[in-house]
């Protein structure tokens, strides 16, 4: 069978503490990323290391990224960066509506001006949906219908091969999580993810939309997702803070797609 292409996502969030740290840990990441022939990685670090790790990185097989972004294109917004400041340093990628800024008061319709202004400087867009509880009754599913719905309003079809969405279900983030989600109640979000951009965008896009999985990824439950060809990549924070466990993950998918 053939095999898949990988893309793989490092948020480090809030880290690391100093620049000098954050070399480090690029530089172990970028060592195990350039040589991985089917697996694209993106490294999202805080915006004050963009620059300086924007000169180290020549390849075509890791990029940079971003966590955020501003839904203005210009003006004065005093703490913002913009789409094209972005893109003038090389940065190709954003993350847009991860749970924690939607915790911090980002709503749907921000999130939508947000991967609107992006999408007109061209910067592919990660594209962050998850519930914060799993109901017995499958509610969670009208609540992530409704963030793809709210996030891709008036977002025209020939702009859908630049959204990824990543799906994150919030009681498996972070340090609080309880455990990762299961592969296979991941498999059934993302036919599901596909099901409600197939009634907006049709068939085509819908099945050629990357979806990846995010949620307490590391070096040991990556293989358990990665065997099912339903699974696009992971967007990983914690472990991405650990180049040797990060660089674990990156060569897996490597070997398992
Ligand atoms: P985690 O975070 O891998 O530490 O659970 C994932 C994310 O928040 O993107």
């Amino acid at each position: 069978m053939k095999k898949r292409n990988i893309v793989i996502i490092a948020n480090w969030k809030q880290n690391p503490e100093t620049l000098p740290q954050a070399r480090t840990l690029f530089r172990g990441i970028k060592t195990a990323a350039t040589k991985l022939r089917g697996v694209e990685t993106i490294v999202c670090p805080p915006y004050i290391y963009l620059s300086e790790l924007s000169k180290k990185t020549k390849s075509s097989k890791l990029a940079l990224g971003a966590q955020d972004v501003s839904p203005w294109e210009g003006g004065a917004h005093t703490g913002d960066i913009s789409p094209s400041m972005l893109v003038k340093m090389g940065v190709k990628t954003v993350i847009i509506g991860h749970s924690e800024r939607r915790e911090e008061g980002e709503s749907d319709e921000i999130i939508n001006t947000k991967i609107k202004t992006a999408l007109k400087y061209n910067l592919r867009i990660v594209l962050c949906v998850g519930e914060k509880v799993r109901d017995t009754d499958g509610e969670y599913f009208s609540h992530i219908r409704k963030q793809i719905e709210r996030a891709l309003k008036g977002v025209a079809r020939t702009k859908i091969p630049n959204i990824i969405i990543a799906y994150e279900p919030i009681w498996a983030i972070g340090s609080q999580a309880r455990r990762a989600d299961t592969p296979e109640s991941f498999i059934e979000m993302s036919i599901f993810i596909r099901k409600v951009l197939n009634e907006r965008y049709g068939k085509s896009y819908a099945m050629k939309t990357v979806i990846l999985y995010g949620g307490s990824v590391d070096e040991k439950n990556a293989e358990s997702f990665l065997i099912h060809r339903e699974v696009a990549g992971f967007l990983v924070g914690r472990a991405s803070l650990d180049s040797e466990k990060f660089k674990q993950i990156l060569t897996l998918a490597n070997t398992v797609r």
